[in-house]
């Protein structure tokens, strides 16, 4: 699995790498694509709710109406019922896409499995809502997929053969129409938004919303498209004729000429399979379990700063426990924490200049890397340079590796996160001698664990608590967000950080600082 994950990542990455220098990082829709398809729904359902005013839900009135919106009102009810439909497109495409990417990327096992699971069976849903949308058309193409799904559902072992009966003469039961209407436009919407709300509910600060100017050329887009070819329909339906040519929407419809083809058992065995194949995925092979972040109530406050910043709802502030004046205390929930660390960055006792038991002891933070394992690995690396421009680079795991920079004027530091690292620790750095330190990490817009370089970068600008110290020299630190395929390019940065550095090379650092150190 391992070879195909990367292959495929590398192609995401070289693909949003284009879309980086068209769009820029905010508007790459690729970083954006559950918002955008959650943005495709509700165009699905105002240009729903708007052309439901003219639908006649009756099996021999339906054609009509439908003809009725997309000729004698095509500026508008027809505008909208290709809008129905090429935003149903979009969804699929955007669905899709996000399946890849957080395949590629290594973020559906461990404790994401939960989203991954339950993404898994949006795909039928949606897929059923496309379907039961064209069935309701009641043209050529409805009839094809009528008889077709008759025939699969007759092919199961549970309607003893009788639904094909349906569509056998010249009428089709309006009791079944009338089904069918019911699931479109309510039963299977109402079980997506649940199963929907299910799927994002272990993650925390969802964007639900893409930004607004993508959000607009794609409204934009699909505009242009619906008047440019707008969605019209085959001849009515006529159960005495059997459909010669269709236009197949290969997004909903691609099961129907398997099951034309192949017959039934294939149309339902692939869709079935593939479907086993996802559910097991996040098994296949399982994800090592990974450490815990661990609380020490002794060193916390209760600020609550670390369950905002956890990006996985694990951490929940609780009543306080052991009797000390805070009202909270955090909890970790095992079954969520992703192991980031970035709940170790929020809390200020994890304060580099702090010394509790000779050990710098914290609030929250991870077993495998604890705060004082941090501090050790860098004075230490710190104490070994040499040279006239000492640089410290912190890099991230999911990232251009940092690793190839290391010489003796140049100590690298990786953290499974960036946003692991407590602000101070940049100060501390500056202050144990060194004249610069490069940040980086995942590229702008695509942190591994979602928002981690948002919250090193706005802690760092002083827009989010901790907030790195006033007094810190501000020159003598650099951000760089680049991929794994971006090695080159941290290369030249790291040069250029040198450069900047040589002009400033006489300034004190603080004078605070100096004091101080
Ligand atoms: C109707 C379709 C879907 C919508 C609207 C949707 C939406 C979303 C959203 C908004 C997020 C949070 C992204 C973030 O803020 O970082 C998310 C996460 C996720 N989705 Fe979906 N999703 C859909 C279908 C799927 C499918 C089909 C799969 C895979 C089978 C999937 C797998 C995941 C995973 C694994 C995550 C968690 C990523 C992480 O832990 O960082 N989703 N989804
Ligand atoms: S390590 Fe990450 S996921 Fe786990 S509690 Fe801390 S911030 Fe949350
Ligand atoms: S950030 Fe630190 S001090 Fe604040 S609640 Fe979390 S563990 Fe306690």
């Amino acid at each position: 699995m391992r070879p195909i994950r990367k292959a495929g990542d590398a192609l995401f990455l070289r693909l949003e790498g284009w879309f980086n220098r068209t769009f820029g990082n905010h508007l790459n829709p690729f970083y954006h694509l559950g918002s955008l398809t959650f943005f495709f729904f509700w165009v699905v359902l105002v240009s729903g709710i708007y052309v439901f005013i003219f639908f006649e839900t009756r099996v021999d009135h339906a054609f009509n109406s439908v003809e009725y919106m997309t000729h004698d009102q095509w500026w508008l009810a027809g505008i909208m019922r290709s809008l129905h439909r090429y935003a149903s497109d979009a969804a699929v495409i955007t669905i899709f896409l996000h399946m890849f990417r957080e395949f590629f990327r290594d973020r559906y096992r461990g404790v994401r499995w939960f989203s991954w699971i339950t993404g898994v069976p949006t795909l039928w849903l949606v897929v059923l809502l496309g379907i039961s949308g064209y069935w309701l058309v009641w043209d050529m193409l409805a009839q094809y997929i009528a008889v077709v799904t008759a025939e699969m559902i007759d092919w199961l072992p549970i309607t003893l053969g009788s639904m094909a009966l349906n569509f056998i003469g010249d009428q089709v039961s309006d009791r079944f129409f009338t089904l069918m209407a019911f699931l479109h436009l309510l039963g299977f919407p109402v079980a997506l938004v649940f199963l929907l709300w299910t799927h994002v509910s272990r993650i925390s600060h969802i964007d639900f919303n893409p930004p607004k100017v993508l959000a607009w050329g794609s409204m934009v887009a699909l505009l242009v498209l619906s008047l440019v070819k707008p969605a019209v329909s085959h001849g009515p339906a006529d159960l005495s004729l059997a459909p010669t040519v269709l236009q197949l929407d290969w997004f909903y419809l691609n099961i129907y000429p398997v099951s034309d083809i192949l017959g039934p058992a294939w149309a339902w065995g692939i869709p079935t399979g593939v479907t086993f194949f996802l559910m097991m995925l996040p098994w296949m092979p399982r994800k090592k379990p990974e450490p815990i972040a661990e609380v020490d109530l002794d060193y916390c406050n209760g600020c609550g700063q670390c369950g905002v910043d956890c990006p996985y709802g694990a951490v929940t502030m609780q009543p306080r426990s052991d009797g000390r004046k805070f009202l909270l205390e955090p909890t970790v929930s095992a079954s969520l924490c992703t192991s980031c660390g970035i709940c170790m960055g929020a809390c200020t006792s994890s304060n580099p200049y702090r010394q509790s038991k000779g050990r710098l002891l914290t609030g929250i933070e991870m077993p495998h890397y604890s705060a004082e394992a941090l501090r050790k690995e860098v004075t230490d690396k710190i104490a070994a340079l040499s040279g006239k421009d000492r640089i410290l680079v912190v890099g991230c795991d999911f990232a251009a590796d940092p690793m190839p920079l290391e010489t003796s004027e140049v100590a690298v530091v990786r953290l499974p996160c960036t946003a692991m690292l407590p602000p101070s620790f940049l100060d501390f750095s500056i202050r144990k001698g060194i004249d610069g330190v490069l940040v980086t990490g995942c590229r702008d817009g695509d942190c591994y664990f979602r928002f981690g370089n948002h919250i090193t970068l706005d802690r760092i600008s002083g827009l989010r608590e901790p907030r790195l110290f006033g007094r810190t020299d501000q020159e003598r630190i650099d951000v760089f967000w680049a991929a794994q395929q971006e090695s080159s390019q941290l290369t030249d940065r790291l040069a250029e950080f040198r450069q900047r550095l040589d002009k400033i090379k006489d300034k004190p650092k603080s004078p605070k600082n100096r004091k101080e150190a």
